[in-house]
C-alpha cells in the first residue's frame, strides 16, 4: 500500500526529479568520496536499493563496482538503463529485493528508507539482513532528526531518522554499526549515514 503510494508520487513528477538528480554532481562531493570507497572495500554484487534515476548506480559502475540498481518507479529505471547501458537495473522494491539468500556484498541504501513508515522499517532491514552474506556490508542515507517524526518531503511524506534510533533497528536487525556520518549545511535537512555489517549469526533473522 505505502509502497503504491510512494511509485504514484514519484512516477508522477519523475521528469523533474530526473531532471535535478540523474547527474553524480548533484550529489554532495564528500558523500561521493564516502559511498566509493565504501564500495571499493566490498568483495562482490552491489545492489543500489531504491536507485532512483541511477546515478550512484552509473558512479559506482564507472568505479569498478559489480552492480545492480533497483526502484519502484519504471520511469526511474529506464532512465537509469539509458544512461547506463553496461550496469543492470531492476524495477522493483527494497521489501523484496531480486536477489538470493545471502548473495550480496553490500547494499546502498541512500535515501531510499526515507518514506517507509518507522513501524515498516524492521522489515526493511530485515529483508537486507536476508540478502547480505554474512559480513556484508549496508550503508544507509537518511534525514537526521526526531526518530520517526513525519515531514512534508516535495514528493511525498518523509521520516526522519536519529543515528542512535536507527542504530538500534540495524542491531536488532542482526548487524554492528561500523560507523556513521552526520553534516549539517545550511539551508538544507541535516544528512546522516550509517555503515553496518552484517553478523555472521544475526539474532532476529538467519
Ligand atoms: C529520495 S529518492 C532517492 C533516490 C536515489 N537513491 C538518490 O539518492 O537520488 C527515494 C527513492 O526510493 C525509492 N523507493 C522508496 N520506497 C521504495 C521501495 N519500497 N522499493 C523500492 N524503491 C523505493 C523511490 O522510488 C525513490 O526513487
Amino acid at each position: 500500500m505505502t509502497s503504491g503510494v510512494v511509485r504514484t508520487a514519484y512516477s508522477a513528477r519523475a521528469a523533474e526529479y530526473i531532471s535535478l538528480f540523474d547527474s553524480i554532481s548533484s550529489t554532495h562531493p564528500v558523500d561521493r568520496e564516502l559511498v566509493l570507497s565504501w564500495a571499493r572495500g566490498l568483495s562482490g554484487k552491489v545492489i543500489d536499493a531504491g536507485c532512483g534515476p541511477g546515478q550512484w548506480t552509473a558512479f559506482l559502475h564507472s568505479g569498478g563496482v559489480a552492480i545492480q540498481g533497483v526502484d519502484l518507479v519504471p520511469e526511474f529505471i529506464e532512465t537509469a538503463k539509458q544512461n547506463c547501458r553496461e550496469a543492470q537495473f531492476a524495477v522493483g522494491s527494497i521489501e523484496q529485493l531480486p536477489t538470493p539468500d545471502h548473495s550480496l556484498a553490500g547494499i546502498l541504501a541512500w535515501y531510499s528508507l526515507i518514506h517507509t513508515p518507522p513501524a515498516g522499517i524492521s522489515q526493511v532491514l530485515d529483508e537486507f539482513s536476508r540478502c547480505l552474506k554474512p559480513g556484508g556490508s549496508l550503508l544507509i542515507g537518511f534525514f537526521d532528526g526526531p526518530a520517526g517524526e513525519s515531514f512534508p518531503h516535495a514528493v511525498t511524506p518523509a521520516y526522519f531518522w536519529s543515528v542512535e534510533e536507527m542504530s538500534a533497528r540495524l542491531q536488532d536487525a542482526g548487524f554492528a554499526v561500523i560507523g556513521t556520518h552526520s553534516r549539517a549545511d545550511p539551508g538544507v535537512r541535516p544528512h546522516a549515514a550509517i555503515i553496518a555489517q552484517r553478523l555472521i549469526t544475526p539474532s532476529r533473522v538467519g
